[in-house]
């Protein structure tokens, strides 16, 4: 495979205690990265650091909260030498009727998927574009086409992919813009739906037909070990099975 790409180069993933944040670490590190795991549970971040050694350092921060993520940079910056990919991962998927019984699950996703990928951006572009950097965004096929049961999420996944493309060309050609979008993948996404009638029905649906956080996570080692010539702008990766 060719590439021009220095291979000490170094990732910041969002949301990397679990599912496909994890996994892309995981990927990162065995194609050459270093990497900066960010995330709210320190416990599960050292964990993984600690495995990966020396090319990972775990650092304990919310994506809502903007001085978690400017001590962030700082660390970075500090102990890696700044930021080359920043992978925007970290994300919530409340899904169940509208209605406002949920509507602290719609400021969470907004608040999570959308403005805490914007501010993640924001405090750390500068180091993005010194030398070239990449931007992974990771959005979903709910931002494409929405349905019943996922409206808020799925404002959240379109939003993503609107912000994105107004980014890829303000940033070209310094920094790759490159939206990632998933269908169903095994993870602990699921969890923390709180309508339960709309969990148990996704937990079903998902167990049946997932494909794996690594699945994803190789996807996104390929495209930001490409030349810097081209992008993969936008990547839909879903099981062979999911219809829509
Ligand atoms: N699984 C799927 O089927 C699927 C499909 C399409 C798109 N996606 C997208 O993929 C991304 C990763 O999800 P996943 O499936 O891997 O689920 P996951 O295992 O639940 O991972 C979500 C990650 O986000 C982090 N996170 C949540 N709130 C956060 C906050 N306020 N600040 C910082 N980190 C936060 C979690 O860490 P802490 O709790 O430790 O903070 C966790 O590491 C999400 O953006 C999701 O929308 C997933």
């Amino acid at each position: 495979m060719t590439t021009d790409q220095n291979p000490s180069r170094v990732a910041v993933i969002t949301g990397a205690s679990s599912g496909i944040g994890e996994a892309t670490a995981r990927a990162l590190v065995a194609a050459g990265l270093r990497v900066a795991l960010l995330a709210r549970r320190a416990d599960r971040l050292q964990a993984i650091a600690g495995e990966l050694g020396d090319a990972a350092i775990a650092i304990e921060a919310d994506v809502t909260d903007r001085d978690a993520l400017v001590a962030a940079a700082a660390r970075v910056q500090d102990e890696l030498g700044g930021a080359d990919v920043l992978v925007n991962n970290a994300g919530v998927m409340l899904l169940g009727p509208f209605s406002s019984e949920q509507r602290a699950d719609y400021r969470q996703m907004v608040e999570v998927n959308l403005l805490g990928a914007i501010t993640a951006t924001e405090v750390f572009l500068d180091q993005l574009r010194d030398g070239g950097g990449d931007l992974v965004n990771i959005s979903s096929v709910a931002g494409r086409t929405a349905r019943a049961g996922n409206a808020g999420y799925a404002a959240t996944k379109w939003g993503v992919n609107g912000w994105s493309e107004g980014l890829r060309q303000e940033l070209m050609p310094d920094v790759r813009v490159i939206v990632v979008e998933p269908g169903a993948v095994a993870t602990e996404l699921t969890d923390h739906i709180t309508h339960e009638a709309t969990k148990e029905a996704t937990q079903d649906y998902v167990r049946d037909l997932a494909i794996t956080a690594g699945d994803i996570a190789e996807v996104i080692a390929f495209a930001v070990t490409r030349p810097r010539r081209m992008t993969l702008n936008e990547i839909l990766v879903r099981p062979t099975a999911q219809e829509r």
